[in-house]
C-alpha cells in the first residue's frame, strides 16, 4: 500500500453519512465504502437508501433529520447494525424558503436551523461516546460558501445562518473533543449541480451567473467536494481540526 493509499484507507471503519440518498452525500458514501468503510446512509427516501446499500453494502437508516425528536434514533441504529461509528459526515441539508430575509416565515427559519445546524450537532453528540471509547473519530460537516459570504440574487438568510453556525460549532467541538483524538471540520462548497441547484443550472441566466462568479473555468461536481471530505475523514487529515475548508472554484477568493 502506498503512503497515499494508506492515508485514505478506511478499512474496518464505520461511517455515518447523512444526505446519502442523493448528490454530495451519495458520492461521499460511495467513496468511503470504496475505500473500505462500512457506511450507514441516512436520509428520508428509504428506497434510494436501500438501492445504495445494495450497491455499496452498509446499512440504510431512514430518518427525517428536520425533526429533532427523531435524530436521536440514528446513532443507536448504526451502533446496533454495524458497530461503533468512527466517522460522521453531515451532508444532509436544504432550504425551506426562497423568501427575502424580511419575509422569511418563522417556521421556515426554524426548520432550516433544525435540519442544517441542530441535526449535525445532535448527531455529533450521539457519536461522541462511541468515538471516545474507540479513541479516535472524525466529524465532517457540510456547510456552504453562503455561510461566509452573501450570495447576490439568491435570498437565503436562514440557510446562510445555519451554515455559518456549523463553522462555529466545528471550532468549539474540535477544541472540546481534541483530547479524545476526535477531529471536527467543515467543508464549505461553492455551487455544484445537484437536486437542490438543478434549476439554477438549467436556465441560461443561472448558468451564466455561476460561470461569471466562479474563477476556475470548470463546473463543480459532488466529486470535487468529496476529495476534501475524504481528506478530513482520513489519516491524511489527522493534524487538521476545527477548520472550515472552502471548495468553491475560487468564488470567495475574489
Ligand atoms: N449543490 C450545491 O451547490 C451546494 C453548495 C453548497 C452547499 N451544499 C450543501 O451540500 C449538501 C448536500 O446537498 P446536495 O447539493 O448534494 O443536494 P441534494 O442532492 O438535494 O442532497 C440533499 C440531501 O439531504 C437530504 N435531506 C434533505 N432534507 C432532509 C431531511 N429533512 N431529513 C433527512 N435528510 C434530508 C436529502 O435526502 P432525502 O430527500 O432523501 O431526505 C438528500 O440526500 C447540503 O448540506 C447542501 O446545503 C450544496
Amino acid at each position: 500500500m502506498t503512503v497515499a493509499e494508506r492515508m485514505l484507507d478506511f478499512s474496518g471503519r464505520i461511517a455515518i453519512v447523512t444526505g446519502a440518498s442523493s448528490g454530495l452525500g451519495a458520492a461521499a458514501a460511495r467513496e468511503l465504502a470504496g475505500s473500505g468503510a462500512r457506511v450507514a446512509v441516512v436520509g428520508r427516501r428509504k428506497e434510494r437508501l436501500d438501492d445504495l446499500v445494495a450497491e455499496i453494502g452498509g446499512l440504510a437508516v431512514p430518518c427525517d433529520l428536520s425533526d429533532p425528536g427523531r435524530v436521536g434514533a440514528v446513532v443507536p441504529a448504526v451502533s446496533e447494525g454495524l458497530g461503533p461509528p468512527e466517522i460522521l459526515v453531515n451532508a444532509a441539508g436544504g432550504m425551506f424558503t426562497e423568501a427575502r430575509a424580511e419575509d422569511e416565515p418563522t417556521a421556515a427559519i426554524s426548520d432550516t436551523l433544525a435540519l442544517n445546524l441542530m441535526a449535525p450537532f445532535l448527531l455529533a453528540q450521539g457519536v461522541f461516546p462511541h468515538m471516545r471509547s474507540v479513541g479516535r473519530g472524525a466529524i465532517v460537516n457540510v456547510s456552504s460558501i453562503s455561510g461566509r459570504v452573501g450570495i447576490p440574487g439568491i435570498p437565503q438568510a436562514s440557510y446562510a445562518a445555519s451554515k455559518a453556525g456549523l463553522s462555529g460549532l466545528t471550532a468549539e467541538l474540535a477544541v472540546q473533543w481534541a483530547r479524545h483524538s476526535i477531529r471536527v471540520n467543515t467543508v464549505a462548497p461553492g455551487f455544484f449541480r445537484s437536486e437542490i441547484t438543478g434549476p439554477l443550472y438549467e436556465g441560461e441566466r443561472g448558468s451564466s451567473y455561476l460561470q461569471r462568479n466562479t474563477p476556475l473555468p470548470i463546473e463543480g461536481t459532488p466529486e470535487d467536494v468529496v476529495g476534501a471530505i475524504l481528506w478530513l475523514c482520513g489519516d491524511a487529515g489527522r493534524y487538521v481540526t476545527g477548520q472550515t475548508i472552502v471548495v468553491d472554484g475560487g468564488w470567495t477568493a475574489r
